[in-house]
C-alpha cells in the first residue's frame, strides 16, 4: 500500500514577497498552523507515515519545525502553555521525514523527479501544501484517492471544476466518465488559454502517482514557461496506460494566491469559532 508521500516546496513563492524571502512559503500559517503542516496531517489521515519532503535554499525553517526544540520544549515544559505543542509534537511522533533539494527550479514534474532518491520504486501520494483543503464531510481529499488507488492501482489526479475563465492557470483534463466523479483522462494541457481549454476540470494539488513516472519525467521536455511540467508526463503516461482524474469531495483553497490565502484564513477562524 501506499505509505510515502512526497511535498514538492521548493518553489520561490515570489506572489508572497517580500514575506517569502526569508520564510518558505509552506510555512506561511494559516491561523497558528504553517501550510505544510497541514498537508502532513491529511497524509497521515490517509494512512501515510513517510513525509518526504522536496526543499531548496533558504527553506531550512521546514526541516526545524519537523523537529523537537529543546530549549522551547525545556522552557514551556510544566506550564500553562504546554498545550500549543500538542499538536506538532503528535505529527512527529506519528511519521519521519525525510529531505532532498532541488538545485534549479525547473518545474513542478521536476521537483516531483528530484523526489525520486526518497521515494524509490513504489506508488506515493503528492501534495502541493499551498492547495489546503478541508473535508466539509467525512475523510481528507488524499484519503478519498487511496480508496480510488485501491481499485484502480494506477496514476490518479484530483480535479474540480473551475470558472472556464481560470484556465490558465492550471492543468486542465478531458476524459471519458468511467464511475460518478472519476474520469479516465484522455487529454490534459497545462494552462490553457479558456478559448484552448479541453474542459474546465482543472488539476488541484493533490496526486497519486506510480513509480514509471519518474522515467517518463527523465524523458519529458521543457514546456509551458519553459519549465519541466507534470502535466506533460501525465498525457504521456495516460497514453501509455490509464490516469484517473477524481473529483474530490471537500473544500480546497489557494493558498498559493493571497485572495485564496485570505479566504482559506477567514474560513479556519469560523470554523474554529463555531467548533469552540
Ligand atoms: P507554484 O508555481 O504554485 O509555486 O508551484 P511557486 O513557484 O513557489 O509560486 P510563485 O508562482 O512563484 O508565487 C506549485 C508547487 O510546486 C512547488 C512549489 O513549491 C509549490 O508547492 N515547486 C514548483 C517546486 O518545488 N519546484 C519548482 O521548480 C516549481
Amino acid at each position: 500500500m501506499i505509505k510515502k508521500c512526497l511535498f514538492p516546496a521548493a518553489g520561490y513563492g515570489t506572489r508572497f514577497l517580500p514575506a517569502t524571502k526569508a520564510i518558505p512559503k509552506e510555512m506561511l500559517p494559516v491561523l497558528t498552523k504553517p501550510l505544510l503542516q497541514y498537508g502532513v496531517e491529511e497524509a497521515i489521515e490517509a494512512g501515510l507515515n513517510t513525509m518526504a519532503i522536496v526543499t531548496g535554499r533558504g527553506k531550512r525553517a521546514i526541516e526545524d519545525h519537523f523537529d523537537i526544540s529543546y530549549e522551547l520544549e525545556h522552557q514551556i515544559k510544566g506550564t500553562s502553555k504546554e498545550h500549543y505543542l500538542t499538536e506538532i509534537r503528535e505529527v512527529i511522533g506519528k511519521c519521519t521525514f525525510s529531505y532532498t533539494r532541488q538545485i534549479e527550479m525547473k518545474g513542478l514534474g521536476h521537483a516531483i523527479l528530484s523526489g525520486e532518491t526518497l521515494i524509490g520504486n513504489e506508488p506515493f501520494a503528492v501534495i502541493l501544501a499551498d492547495d489546503l483543503c478541508d473535508n466539509t464531510q467525512g475523510n481528507g481529499v488524499l484519503s478519498q484517492m487511496i480508496e480510488v488507488y485501491k481499485k484502480y492501482q494506477c496514476s490518479i489526479v484530483a480535479i474540480e471544476e473551475i470558472p472556464k475563465e481560470h484556465t490558465n492557470k492550471y492543468g486542465v483534463i478531458a476524459g471519458n466518465e468511467i464511475e460518478s466523479g472519476l474520469f479516465m483522462v484522455k487529454d490534459m494541457v497545462e494552462k490553457p488559454e479558456p478559448q484552448d481549454a479541453p474542459s474546465n476540470m482543472a488539476i488541484i494539488g493533490r496526486y497519486i502517482l506510480t513509480p514509471d513516472i519518474f522515467d517518463i519525467i527523465r524523458q519529458t521536455k521543457p514546456g509551458k514557461g519553459g519549465e519541466i511540467q507534470i502535466t506533460d508526463a501525465l498525457l504521456t503516461q495516460a497514453k501509455k496506460g490509464m490516469v484517473l482524474g477524481f473529483k474530490f469531495q471537500g473544500k480546497r483553497f489557494d493558498c498559493g494566491s493571497v485572495d485564496g490565502f485570505v479566504e482559506a484564513t477567514n474560513y479556519f477562524y469560523t470554523k474554529d469559532k463555531i467548533n469552540g
